[in-house]
C-alpha cells in the first residue's frame, strides 16, 4: 500500500489543490487555510487516513468534506478509472474551487454540494470506502447507512481516528487507531 500511496502523492501534487497564494507552502507538513473556515489537511494526516482506508482499484468512494479536492484527487488515482469518487462538501465555493483544481485529470471523480440536512451523498450509495475529513463527535448513522457490506469508513470522532468495517451481513465493527487529531467540525 505504501508504494501505491507514494505514487498517488507524486501523481496528484498538493500544490495543485491550494489557492495560488498558498502554493509556496505546499511542502510544509501542516494544514493550509483555503478560505471559508476550511483547510487543506496536513499531508501526514492524509497519508495516515488513506493508509487505513485502503482504497483499491475499482472501489466506489465517498469523500466527505472534500474541501480543496486534494483527497478526492488522491482517491481518484488510487481507485483508477474503473472506480468512482464522489467528493461532497458543504461550502459551494469550495466545490467550485475543487472542480477547478481537479481540472480534467480524472473523469471518475466528481464534486457535489451537500444538500441541507443530508449528510454524505446517498444518491450513489452504497460506497466501498468512506473518508470523512471533519470531526462529527459521533459516528453518524447516515454515513454508516451509505457504507456497502464489506466496506470501510475512516473518520475522526472527538479527536480519535476510527476505522469502521461493515461485514457481509451488515454488522459493523469499530476500532480506534490510537492517534489523536484536530479537525474542523462536521457541520
Ligand atoms: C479539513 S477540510 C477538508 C480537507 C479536504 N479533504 C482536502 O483535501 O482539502 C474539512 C472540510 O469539511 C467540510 N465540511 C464540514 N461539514 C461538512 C458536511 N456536513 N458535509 C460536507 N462537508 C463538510 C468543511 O467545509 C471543510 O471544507
Amino acid at each position: 500500500m505504501d508504494t501505491r500511496l507514494d505514487d498517488a502523492f507524486a501523481a496528484v501534487p498538493r500544490e495543485d489543490f491550494l489557492p495560488p497564494d498558498q502554493r509556496a507552502f505546499a511542502h510544509q507538513d501542516r494544514p493550509i487555510p483555503i478560505g471559508h473556515r476550511a483547510t487543506n489537511s496536513q499531508p501526514w494526516t492524509v497519508r495516515y487516513m488513506l493508509r487505513h482506508l485502503d482504497a483499491r482499484p475499482g472501489h466506489r468512494v465517498l469523500d466527505v468534506g472534500s474541501g480543496s479536492g486534494w483527497t478526492a484527487g488522491l482517491l481518484g488515482w488510487l481507485v483508477g478509472p474503473e472506480g468512482l469518487v464522489v467528493g461532497v462538501e458543504i461550502v459551494p465555493e469550495l466545490v467550485e474551487m475543487a472542480r477547478g483544481h481537479l481540472g480534467d485529470r480524472f473523469g471518475h471523480v466528481r464534486f457535489e454540494v451537500a444538500r441541507q440536512r443530508v449528510l454524505g451523498w446517498p444518491d450513489e450509495a452504497p460506497y466501498d470506502r468512506i473518508l470523512v475529513s471533519a470531526d462529527g463527535r459521533i459516528v453518524p448513522d447516515a454515513l454508516l447507512d451509505q457504507l456497502a457490506p464489506g466496506g470501510r469508513m475512516v473518520l475522526p470522532v472527538d479527536g480519535d481516528m476510527y476505522v469502521l468495517d461493515k461485514d457481509a451481513e451488515g454488522v459493523v465493527s469499530r476500532r480506534k487507531t490510537g492517534d489523536r487529531f484536530v479537525f474542523v467540525p462536521l457541520r
